[in-house]
């Protein structure tokens, strides 16, 4: 069964990678959570998109020009809607202790393909080990010289190349890596790439999926998972084709 991935967690509800967007993917029943990851000054992965604090907080300037206690202090909610407006940047630590009772799965994108952020991959690995939640992670990254670094660590570990535009034959190239996962922007998508995925056994999940008629169809291809921000649209669609 395709597996529904929350993008930013459930971001059409609630304020993006926020506690807040979390809960809500967990109440819809999402199989999993995409979020993205950054490091503040003293070196804390949080999670948040911008590499800018100015869409999600109104605060000027740079997630890594601050330190952690400082981030902890900016409001990362009202931007959305007054009803979310004490949400907080949540630390990974934070996620993955709430995470860890659940049964999600979640899917880690490491934002540092216009920043770079030395040491994040080992950060965010010990961080993982330390938590006992390897076997629920799947790290993807535009930056993909990144995605190497954590098979360095654990070559069994499940790295996903992020990528928008039309590669050629991109299984080649993720097996390349050596990847087994692809996290295809869905235009780059069609029957001929569905297909060649399938015959090299490589595992899809792609984003951002929030049409029902594109969702339907890639449930019946039985790709591997759709990354979306409405999975409780995706719950239904899934669920009608299986009823
Ligand atoms: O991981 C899928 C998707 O989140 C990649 O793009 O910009 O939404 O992080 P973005
Ligand atoms: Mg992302």
């Amino acid at each position: 069964m395709t597996l529904i991935f929350a993008h930013r967690g459930s971001s059409k509800y609630a304020p993006e990678n926020t506690m807040a967007a979390f809960r809500k993917a967990l109440e819809q029943h999402a199989d999993g959570i995409e979020l993205d990851v950054q490091l503040t000054k003293d070196k804390i992965p949080v999670i948040i998109h911008d590499e800018s604090l100015k869409r999600t907080t109104g605060v000027k300037g740079l997630v890594g020009e601050y330190t952690y206690d400082e981030i902890r202090c900016l409001d990362a909610g009202k931007w959305f809607s007054a009803k979310f407006k004490y949400e907080r940047i949540p630390s990974l630590e934070e996620f993955l202790i709430w995470m860890k009772p659940t049964t999600l799965k979640l899917n880690i994108e490491f934002k540092n393909n216009i920043l770079p952020y030395y040491g994040m991959e080992k950060i965010v690995y010990d961080l993982v080990q330390e938590h006992g939640l390897e076997d629920r992670l799947i790290y993807s990254s535009f930056n993909h010289y990144s995605l190497k670094e954590m098979k360095k660590f654990d070559p069994n570990i499940d790295i996903a190349p992020l990528y928008s535009s039309g590669l050629y034959e991109p299984w080649n190239y993720v097996k390349s890596l050596p990847a087994e996962s692809a996290h295809p922007h869905w235009r780059t998508l069609n029957q001929f790439m569905l297909n060649g995925f399938k015959e090299h056994e490589i595992r899809v999940r792609p984003y951002t999926i929030n049409d029902p008629k594109r969702m339907k169809w890639l449930f019946e291809n039985k790709i591997d998972a759709i990354i979306t921000d409405v999975p409780d649209i995706a719950f239904d669609v899934r669920s009608g084709l299986h009823a």
